[in-house]
């Protein structure tokens, strides 16, 4: 994986950096996806879900340094991992090479001070850098927080998946399908 590393400061004054993760960072990484899991209903995972070892996030971490076609960005404040995002390839098959797809996930302390945009922009970046043409994601239709920042990025709406996902109480969450056209 390309190395990244980035400063930034927040509008709140705070010191933001973006940067590939390195081992050493497993218990950060994992701490920061137990509390995401556990304070939004919109990701993939339930609360309690999530439950590699020490050992397991440490292999997945190298594997990720190993892989040219991801890119891995950890959001630390205060040298705390507070969020990440993660672009690759959809599929190494010829016919898929030109589309990646990404997630994302900050800790809600930390919402709206800009850190999601600019983790974005530098998953663009780095598709633009590889040469790739769509940029895709997935994003729960009642997202009302992620949706303007997709669409402010110039994603838009392609589809909806009904019934996406199924929570432990029997309701259902449908979800739109983005793509960002990078040519364009
Ligand atoms: C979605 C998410 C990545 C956004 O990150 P963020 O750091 O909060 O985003 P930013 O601060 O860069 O941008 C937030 C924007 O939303 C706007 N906003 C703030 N509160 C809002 C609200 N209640 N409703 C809609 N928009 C809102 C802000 O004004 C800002 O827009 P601006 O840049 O034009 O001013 C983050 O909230 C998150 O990780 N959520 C939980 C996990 C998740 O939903 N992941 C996406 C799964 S597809």
């Amino acid at each position: 994986m390309k190395k990244f590393a980035q400063e930034y400061t927040l509008s709140n004054g705070k010191k933001l950096v973006l940067r590939t993760p390195q081992l050493g960072d497993e218990q950060g990484l994992i701490d920061q996806m137990k509390i995401v899991d556990k304070e939004t209903k919109f990701l993939a995972r339930g609360e309690g879900e999530f439950n590699f070892t020490l050992e397991q996030e440490r292999e997945f971490i190298s594997a990720c340094l190993d892989d040219e076609n991801r890119f891995f960005l950890v959001a630390e404040i205060e040298s705390k991992i507070v969020g990440n995002c993660s672009v690759g390839l959809i599929s190494s098959n010829k016919r898929y090479l030109h589309r990646a797809s990404m997630g994302i996930a900050i800790c809600k302390n930390y919402w709206n001070n800009g850190i999601g945009t600019r983790m974005m922009n530098e998953c663009i970046n780095w598709c633009k850098s590889q040469g790739l043409e769509q940029l895709e994601l997935e994003v729960v239709t009642e997202n009302s927080r992620a949706i303007p920042v997709y669409e402010k990025l110039g994603f838009k709406i392609y589809g909806t998946k009904k019934h996406a996902m199924k929570y432990a109480e029997g309701t259902y969450a449908d979800e739109f399908f983005m793509i960002l056209f990078l040519n364009e």
